[in-house]
């Protein structure tokens, strides 16, 4: 018997529904597309470009429509002799210093083999081979740095690259620095001569509305999707879903994308609304595991403790017990504890979370007291904690308890 058979009714391209797709149309970004060519003009006239500060909630198109303006841009100055365009993109995501994206930069721009290490020279022996490199290419070069607002107050970059010609540090080449930050924040955080520089030209991309969102699924569906696999009203729904929570298309495409998947799973013949749900679930639960590392230690340890009571088989567990819990938990990993108080004010955290739900009990003379139990699968809640906290064994401890208990 075959192990593999090959499922293919329900997509036509699935890639074309992933993260690094890039679609070779752009909707509904009109307004927004007539800015941004605007602001790039000067390179195809000759001068000196200007430099752009875009920004935008995650999924609203911002690296999209820069790849796609930035391909027509060299298909399009390619006629003109007298200009000689470059491009270079790095995303900062993973880089959190200027240092490191002046390494990057310097790394994409040398032939291989010729990389420099990440660590070890001053600042400004990076930013001098930077130059030396932009200098070797001259002509007209657009540094695209995206999801900038990764570097955080370590900006230095943004202060130098924009005045390296008026500092002599660049003579033949005229470079443009192209921002893109999910946050905007970022901006104003920013030193204010950075600001006066990089922000020469701003461009902000709103949230989508569902239609938007609709008409983006519908063209991407066309690509991605087999013929009649998709049921009257789901892309409707998952534009829906998606304008509702963060107007993102990111958003929206992963729902579509996931449903695809779970249809196929069920072995059905198109994407039902059904699936869309099931999606929306899951998503929200990888959105939950993604909050849960986002915790701060003691946040984690007071979750650590629920999980522990869950796995004795003990939830809902009240403040009180949870605490012991915790403060046991504080003593192995060698952390000094908080009061209860403060506990019970990150077993709240965690409820807001939509991590822990809790329940108020009446206990006549004794008053009113909560008990907490997870509000996530055990295992989701175990398999988060293992990432992020260093508690090998007391972790192993628990799980063992756990499934002693039949806790799954
Ligand atoms: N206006 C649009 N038209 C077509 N596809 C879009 C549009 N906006 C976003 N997308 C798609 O949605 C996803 C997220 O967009 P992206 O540009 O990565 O967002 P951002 O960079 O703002 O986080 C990508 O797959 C992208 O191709
Ligand atoms: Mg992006």
């Amino acid at each position: 018997m075959r192990r593999f058979e090959r499922k293919q009714n329900i997509f036509r391209n699935k890639d074309a529904l992933g993260e690094s797709y890039q679609p070779d149309q752009i909707e509904e970004r009109d307004e927004e597309i007539e800015e941004y060519m605007d602001a790039l003009q000067p390179v195809v006239d000759g001068w000196e470009p200007n430099n752009i500060f875009l920004y935008g909630n995650t999924g609203v198109g911002k690296t999209a429509v820069t790849d796609y303006l930035l391909d027509r841009l060299q298909d399009d100055v390619a006629d003109y002799d007298d200009v000689d365009l470059s491009v270079i993109s790095v995303n900062c995501k993973t880089l959190n210093s200027s240092y490191q994206v002046a390494v990057e930069l310097v790394n994409k721009l040398r032939p291989a083999g010729g990389e420099i290490s990440s660590t070890g020279y001053p600042q400004q022996t990076v930013f001098k081979k930077l130059y030396g490199e932009l200098e070797a290419i001259g002509g007209t070069i657009l540094i695209v740095l995206d999801e900038v607002d990764s570097i955080g107050d370590r900006d230095e970059l943004l202060y130098e690259l924009p005045r390296a010609r008026a500092n002599n540090n660049l003579d033949s080449t005229k470079v443009g620095v192209i921002g893109i930050s999910n946050d905007f924040k970022f901006r104003d955080q920013l030193d204010p001569r950075v600001q006066d520089t990089l922000c020469e030209r701003e461009l902000q991309f709103p949230p989508y509305d569902a239609p938007e969102l609709e008409n983006i699924l519908e063209s991407r569906a066309e690509i991605a999707i087999a013929e009649g696999a998709v049921e009257q009203g789901v892309l409707n729904f998952c534009a829906a879903l998606a304008a509702r929570d963060s107007g993102s298309a990111r958003q929206a495409l992963d729902l579509l994308r996931l449903a695809g998947e779970i249809a196929e799973n069920r072995e059905a013949d198109l994407i039902e609304r059904d699936h869309v749900e099931a999606a929306r679930s899951r998503l929200e639960q990888e959105r939950v595991e993604e909050g849960m590392r986002e915790l701060t230690t003691h946040g984690r340890l007071a979750l650590l403790a629920v999980i522990s009571k869950a796995a004795k088989d003990e939830t809902p567990s009240r403040t009180r017990e949870i605490y012991e819990e915790y403060t046991a938990l504080c003593d192995s990993s060698g952390t000094d504890s908080l009061a209860q108080r403060s506990v019970h004010n990150h077993l709240s955290d965690l409820r807001m979370l939509g991590i822990l739900s809790a329940y108020e009990n009446r206990s006549g003379s004794r008053g009113n007291y909560y008990s907490y139990e997870l509000d996530v699968p055990f295992t989701s809640a175990i398999e988060a904690m293992s990432d992020v906290l260093r508690l090998e064994s007391e972790i192993e401890t628990i799980r063992e308890i756990a499934s002693m208990n039949n806790v799954a």
